[in-house]
Protein backbone atom coordinates (compact mmCIF):
# COMPACT_ATOMS: atom_id res chain seq x y z
CA UNK A 1 0.00 0.00 0.00
CA UNK A 2 1.47 3.19 -1.08
CA UNK A 3 2.06 5.54 2.06
CA UNK A 4 0.23 8.34 1.61
CA UNK A 5 -2.69 6.06 1.28
CA UNK A 6 -1.90 4.42 4.84
CA UNK A 7 -2.20 7.98 6.13
CA UNK A 8 -5.47 8.54 4.37
CA UNK A 9 -6.73 5.25 5.77
CA UNK A 10 -6.25 6.16 9.05
CA UNK A 11 -7.79 9.64 9.39
CA UNK A 12 -4.91 12.37 8.73
CA UNK A 13 -7.14 14.10 5.69
CA UNK A 14 -7.78 13.92 1.95
CA UNK A 15 -5.45 11.92 -0.29
CA UNK A 16 -3.89 15.27 -1.29
CA UNK A 17 -3.11 16.44 2.18
CA UNK A 18 -1.73 13.04 3.26
CA UNK A 19 0.62 13.12 -0.09
CA UNK A 20 1.61 16.69 1.34
CA UNK A 21 2.26 15.88 4.92
CA UNK A 22 5.31 13.45 3.77
CA UNK A 23 6.36 15.24 0.48
CA UNK A 24 6.87 17.66 3.42
CA UNK A 25 8.77 15.47 6.00
CA UNK A 26 6.54 15.10 8.54
CA UNK A 27 6.26 11.19 8.19
CA UNK A 28 8.77 8.65 9.39
CA UNK A 29 8.92 4.88 9.76
CA UNK A 30 11.18 3.65 12.19
CA UNK A 31 12.59 7.13 13.09
CA UNK A 32 13.61 6.99 9.19
CA UNK A 33 12.34 10.59 7.29
CA UNK A 34 9.46 9.17 4.55
CA UNK A 35 9.35 11.71 2.13
CA UNK A 36 8.13 10.28 -0.71
CA UNK A 37 3.82 9.49 -0.58
CA UNK A 38 4.15 6.63 -2.66
CA UNK A 39 6.57 4.26 -1.19
CA UNK A 40 5.06 1.18 -0.96
CA UNK A 41 4.70 0.01 2.70
CA UNK A 42 2.80 -2.83 4.44
CA UNK A 43 0.22 -1.55 6.86
CA UNK A 44 0.79 -4.93 8.85
CA UNK A 45 1.96 -4.23 12.16
CA UNK A 46 3.37 -0.19 10.82
CA UNK A 47 4.24 2.24 13.26
CA UNK A 48 4.32 5.68 11.90
CA UNK A 49 5.83 8.91 13.40
CA UNK A 50 3.61 11.74 12.50
CA UNK A 51 4.85 15.31 13.08
CA UNK A 52 6.75 13.52 15.60
CA UNK A 53 3.60 11.94 17.31
CA UNK A 54 3.47 7.69 17.39
CA UNK A 55 0.58 6.56 15.64
CA UNK A 56 0.43 2.43 15.38
CA UNK A 57 -1.56 1.90 11.73
CA UNK A 58 -4.88 0.37 13.03
CA UNK A 59 -7.28 -1.28 10.42
CA UNK A 60 -9.94 -0.77 12.90
CA UNK A 61 -9.86 1.74 15.42
CA UNK A 62 -10.40 0.59 18.88
CA UNK A 63 -9.82 2.61 21.80
CA UNK A 64 -10.43 2.93 25.52
CA UNK A 65 -10.95 5.95 26.90
CA UNK A 66 -11.22 6.67 30.61
CA UNK A 67 -13.65 9.40 30.70
CA UNK A 68 -13.76 12.20 32.97
CA UNK A 69 -16.71 13.95 34.44
CA UNK A 70 -18.52 16.62 33.00
CA UNK A 71 -18.26 15.08 29.32
CA UNK A 72 -20.82 14.28 27.07
CA UNK A 73 -20.90 11.17 25.13
CA UNK A 74 -22.42 13.20 22.11
CA UNK A 75 -20.90 14.81 18.64
CA UNK A 76 -23.51 17.37 19.36
CA UNK A 77 -22.94 18.14 23.24
CA UNK A 78 -25.64 20.46 24.86
CA UNK A 79 -24.41 21.71 27.52
CA UNK A 80 -20.47 20.29 28.18
CA UNK A 81 -17.35 19.37 26.12
CA UNK A 82 -17.64 16.31 24.13
CA UNK A 83 -15.90 12.86 24.64
CA UNK A 84 -14.91 13.17 21.20
CA UNK A 85 -12.70 16.55 21.72
CA UNK A 86 -10.42 14.77 23.37
CA UNK A 87 -9.32 12.45 20.89
CA UNK A 88 -7.09 13.51 18.53
CA UNK A 89 -8.06 14.49 14.59
CA UNK A 90 -7.07 11.15 13.06
CA UNK A 91 -9.71 9.29 14.92
CA UNK A 92 -12.49 12.09 14.50
CA UNK A 93 -11.95 12.11 11.44
CA UNK A 94 -12.60 8.02 11.58
CA UNK A 95 -15.89 8.64 13.21
CA UNK A 96 -14.99 6.64 15.72
CA UNK A 97 -18.08 6.10 18.14
CA UNK A 98 -18.68 5.72 21.71
CA UNK A 99 -20.15 1.78 22.43
CA UNK A 100 -22.85 2.99 24.21
CA UNK A 101 -23.17 6.18 25.90
CA UNK A 102 -22.61 7.16 29.72
CA UNK A 103 -23.94 10.07 31.46
CA UNK A 104 -22.28 13.30 31.62
CA UNK A 105 -21.48 12.92 35.24
CA UNK A 106 -20.60 9.37 35.17
CA UNK A 107 -16.58 8.85 35.10
CA UNK A 108 -14.40 5.05 33.78
CA UNK A 109 -14.19 3.34 30.81
CA UNK A 110 -15.74 3.52 28.10
CA UNK A 111 -15.04 2.21 24.56
CA UNK A 112 -14.81 3.73 20.71
CA UNK A 113 -14.73 2.59 17.43
CA UNK A 114 -15.16 3.34 14.17
CA UNK A 115 -16.52 -0.84 13.73
CA UNK A 116 -20.58 -0.59 13.56
CA UNK A 117 -20.69 -4.31 14.02
CA UNK A 118 -18.62 -4.35 17.13
CA UNK A 119 -21.21 -1.45 18.49
CA UNK A 120 -23.78 -3.35 17.44
CA UNK A 121 -22.72 -6.71 18.79
CA UNK A 122 -21.64 -4.77 22.16
CA UNK A 123 -25.03 -2.76 23.19
CA UNK A 124 -27.38 -5.49 22.32
CA UNK A 125 -28.76 -6.87 25.77
CA UNK A 126 -28.95 -10.28 23.25
CA UNK A 127 -24.94 -10.59 23.86
CA UNK A 128 -25.12 -10.04 27.75
CA UNK A 129 -21.92 -8.79 28.10
CA UNK A 130 -21.20 -7.81 31.80
CA UNK A 131 -20.47 -3.95 32.46
CA UNK A 132 -18.99 -3.18 35.94
CA UNK A 133 -20.40 0.18 37.77
CA UNK A 134 -18.68 1.39 41.10
CA UNK A 135 -21.95 3.16 42.71
CA UNK A 136 -21.82 5.86 45.47
CA UNK A 137 -25.50 6.56 47.07
CA UNK A 138 -27.02 8.82 49.30
CA UNK A 139 -28.43 6.35 51.73
CA UNK A 140 -26.99 3.38 53.00
CA UNK A 141 -26.96 0.08 50.56
CA UNK A 142 -28.70 -2.76 52.93
CA UNK A 143 -29.23 -6.62 51.89
CA UNK A 144 -32.72 -6.24 51.10
CA UNK A 145 -31.95 -3.06 48.48
CA UNK A 146 -29.24 -5.58 47.16
CA UNK A 147 -31.31 -8.72 46.77
CA UNK A 148 -34.15 -6.39 45.03
CA UNK A 149 -31.06 -5.14 42.53
CA UNK A 150 -30.66 -9.36 41.79
CA UNK A 151 -34.19 -10.08 41.71
CA UNK A 152 -35.41 -7.49 39.39
CA UNK A 153 -37.06 -4.00 39.41
CA UNK A 154 -39.33 -2.28 37.42
CA UNK A 155 -38.44 0.92 36.47
CA UNK A 156 -40.62 4.09 35.64
CA UNK A 157 -41.78 3.98 32.38
CA UNK A 158 -40.94 0.52 31.74
CA UNK A 159 -42.96 -2.54 32.54
CA UNK A 160 -40.31 -5.15 31.45
CA UNK A 161 -37.97 -5.87 34.41
CA UNK A 162 -34.56 -5.13 35.13
CA UNK A 163 -32.12 -6.92 36.81
CA UNK A 164 -28.60 -6.66 38.16
CA UNK A 165 -26.62 -9.91 37.29
CA UNK A 166 -24.49 -9.29 40.32
CA UNK A 167 -24.99 -6.30 43.23
CA UNK A 168 -22.38 -6.12 46.31
CA UNK A 169 -22.29 -3.38 48.59
CA UNK A 170 -18.56 -2.59 48.56
CA UNK A 171 -19.29 0.38 51.80
CA UNK A 172 -22.24 1.57 53.90
CA UNK A 173 -23.12 3.45 51.01
CA UNK A 174 -21.14 1.97 47.79
CA UNK A 175 -22.02 -1.08 45.56
CA UNK A 176 -20.40 -2.61 42.57
CA UNK A 177 -23.37 -3.82 40.11
CA UNK A 178 -23.25 -5.91 37.46
CA UNK A 179 -25.20 -5.08 34.09
CA UNK A 180 -25.91 -7.29 31.18
CA UNK A 181 -28.17 -4.61 29.49
CA UNK A 182 -27.84 -0.85 28.74
CA UNK A 183 -31.07 1.22 29.28
CA UNK A 184 -30.79 4.88 29.29
CA UNK A 185 -29.95 6.11 33.17
CA UNK A 186 -29.97 1.91 34.02
CA UNK A 187 -27.91 2.45 37.00
CA UNK A 188 -29.19 5.64 38.15
CA UNK A 189 -32.60 4.49 37.93
CA UNK A 190 -32.75 1.28 39.29
CA UNK A 191 -31.47 2.55 42.69
CA UNK A 192 -34.05 5.00 42.58
CA UNK A 193 -36.90 1.93 42.18
CA UNK A 194 -35.09 0.46 45.74
CA UNK A 195 -35.36 3.84 47.45
CA UNK A 196 -32.04 5.13 47.30
CA UNK A 197 -29.85 7.40 44.99
CA UNK A 198 -27.47 7.88 43.33
CA UNK A 199 -24.26 10.28 43.74
CA UNK A 200 -21.55 9.21 42.00
CA UNK A 201 -21.13 6.47 39.11
CA UNK A 202 -18.00 4.96 37.36
CA UNK A 203 -17.80 2.46 35.13
CA UNK A 204 -14.98 -0.03 35.73
CA UNK A 205 -15.09 -3.07 33.39
CA UNK A 206 -16.76 -3.35 30.08
CA UNK A 207 -16.70 -7.28 29.11
CA UNK A 208 -13.24 -8.63 30.38
CA UNK A 209 -11.72 -5.54 29.77
CA UNK A 210 -10.61 -3.44 32.77
CA UNK A 211 -10.00 -0.14 33.38
CA UNK A 212 -6.13 0.09 33.34
CA UNK A 213 -5.12 1.64 36.35
CA UNK A 214 -2.57 4.08 35.03
CA UNK A 215 -4.91 5.96 32.79
CA UNK A 216 -5.59 8.83 34.06
CA UNK A 217 -9.28 10.51 33.72
CA UNK A 218 -9.10 12.03 29.80
CA UNK A 219 -6.59 9.58 28.16
CA UNK A 220 -7.05 6.68 25.91
CA UNK A 221 -4.94 3.76 24.32
CA UNK A 222 -5.52 1.32 21.64
CA UNK A 223 -6.53 -1.71 22.40
CA UNK A 224 -5.09 -4.88 20.53
CA UNK A 225 -8.02 -6.35 19.42
CA UNK A 226 -11.93 -7.18 20.05
CA UNK A 227 -10.76 -10.62 21.67
CA UNK A 228 -9.41 -7.94 24.85
CA UNK A 229 -13.26 -6.65 25.24
CA UNK A 230 -15.24 -10.03 24.44
CA UNK A 231 -12.77 -13.10 23.96
CA UNK A 232 -15.60 -15.69 23.18
N1 LIG B 1 -26.39 3.90 34.13
C1 LIG B 1 -26.60 5.21 34.41
O1 LIG B 1 -27.55 5.57 35.10
N2 LIG B 1 -25.74 6.12 33.89
C2 LIG B 1 -24.65 5.78 33.16
O2 LIG B 1 -23.88 6.65 32.75
C3 LIG B 1 -24.44 4.42 32.90
C4 LIG B 1 -25.33 3.50 33.39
Amino acid sequence: MRLAQVLFSQGFGTRRECEGLVAAGFVAIDGRVCDDPFEEVSPEGLVLGVRGVRWPVHDQALIVMNKPAGHECSQKPRHHPSVYSLLPAPLRRREVQAVGRLDEDTTGLLLLTDDGALIHRWTSPKHHLPKVYEVRCKHPVDASQLARLRAGVTLVDDPVPVRAAAAEATGDCTLSLTLTEGKYHQVKRMLAAVGNRVEGLHRSRFGALVLPADLAPGQWRWLDGPASVDPR
